[in-house]
């Protein structure tokens, strides 16, 4: 039975905290792992996309106390950029299933040999967090877990959230590294919300260009479609996320790192040379969220 499960969170941002929510309340018994690492107990606040709120309890644990218990499922929603942070014990953590939704790709072989229960997720479900134990689900999508018989499948269904397994989500993977490549980069460095992409005709240029230099990249590691269709994907999540500030560009506004090492940066490490304008984004970027450069010592 999936409800009555224990399930682990590592990562109370956003997605931990609409997953740890949906958890909840399909029954299982949901505990948390903070950046704090501490024993501690609070109450989360999730806005449904219909505006309802829903109260729900966070029982926090350290690192330790988590690996003294079994799970059914645990989920590391921490960024890629915090995963080697947490990955070593992570490892220890005894579960038939340790789910990885992160976006980007290049992460995975390193955790497939470490862990034991890897499982990678993809997910278009959009949270943003509006305070420490606060989380807006702004728009419901689809989860996509890359497994057979998963309890965080079932329970993830049984909270109303859309979610199908997937022996091979590669596919799904390549699909949503494109789209974010695609609309992440450029709405973060124009700062603009992603219609905008579709409603200027040089931003769309510079859209056809990446998915141009993308695509024969995403061939070689199995993304079935040519540069038109996925062209037209794109275009069909910018129209329909017109109104949405991607999450790349919160990042950016909000002065924490950006998650391009497995997004942009996986892409001109397969390609060195071959992808000019994700190249030029990525490279602007990183000059936009490197520290600012100490001033000059003063001479006597
Ligand atoms: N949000 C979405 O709608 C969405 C959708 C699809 C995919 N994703 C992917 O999901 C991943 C998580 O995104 P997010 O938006 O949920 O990010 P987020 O809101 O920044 O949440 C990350 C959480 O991890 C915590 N954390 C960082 N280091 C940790 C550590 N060492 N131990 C324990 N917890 C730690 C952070 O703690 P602090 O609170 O102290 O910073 C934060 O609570 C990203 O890879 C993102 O690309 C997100």
């Amino acid at each position: 039975m999936a409800a009555g499960s224990q399930v682990l969170i590592v990562g109370p941002g956003a997605l931990g905290l609409l997953f740890g929510h949906a958890f909840h309340r399909a029954g299982a018994r949901v505990f948390f792992v903070g950046r704090q690492g501490r024993e501690e107990r609070h109450i989360g606040t999730l806005y449904d996309p219909e505006g309802r709120r829903h109260r729900f309890p966070l029982r926090f644990l350290s690192p330790e106390q988590a690996q003294a218990q079994a799970w059914d499922a645990v989920w590391v929603t921490v960024k890629t950029y915090s995963l080697q942070a947490v990955v070593p014990w992570v490892a220890r953590v005894s579960s038939p299933e340790v789910v990885f939704p992160q976006n980007g790709i290049g992460f995975e072989g390193d955790l497939q040999q470490r862990l034991a229960g890897f499982v990678r997720a993809v997910t278009s479900e959009g949270a943003t967090r509006t305070g420490r134990f606060t989380v807006q689900h702004r728009g419901r999508g689809q989860t996509f877990l890359g497994g057979r018989g998963l309890v965080s499948t079932r329970l993830l269904q049984q909270a109303g959230l859309a979610a199908e397994e997937r022996p091979d989500l590669r596919p799904i993977v390549l699909a949503k590294l494109l789209a974010n490549v695609a609309i992440n980069p450029l709405t973060a460095l124009l700062r603009v919300p992603n219609g905008t992409l579709r409603q200027n005709p040089h931003l769309w240029t510079l859209v056809q260009q990446i998915v141009a230099e993308t695509v024969p990249v995403l061939r070689r590691h199995g993304y079935p479609f040519g540069p038109e269709e996925a062209l037209r994907f794109v275009e069909e999540i910018v129209v329909r996320t017109a109104q949405n500030r991607s999450s790349m560009l919160q990042d950016l506004e909000a002065g924490r790192p950006l998650e391009l090492d497995f997004l942009t940066g996986w892409l001109l490490r397969q390609a060195p040379g071959a992808l000019p304008t994700v190249q030029t984004l990525h490279h602007l970027l990183l000059v936009l969220t490197a520290p600012a450069p100490s001033p000059p010592a003063k001479e006597d």
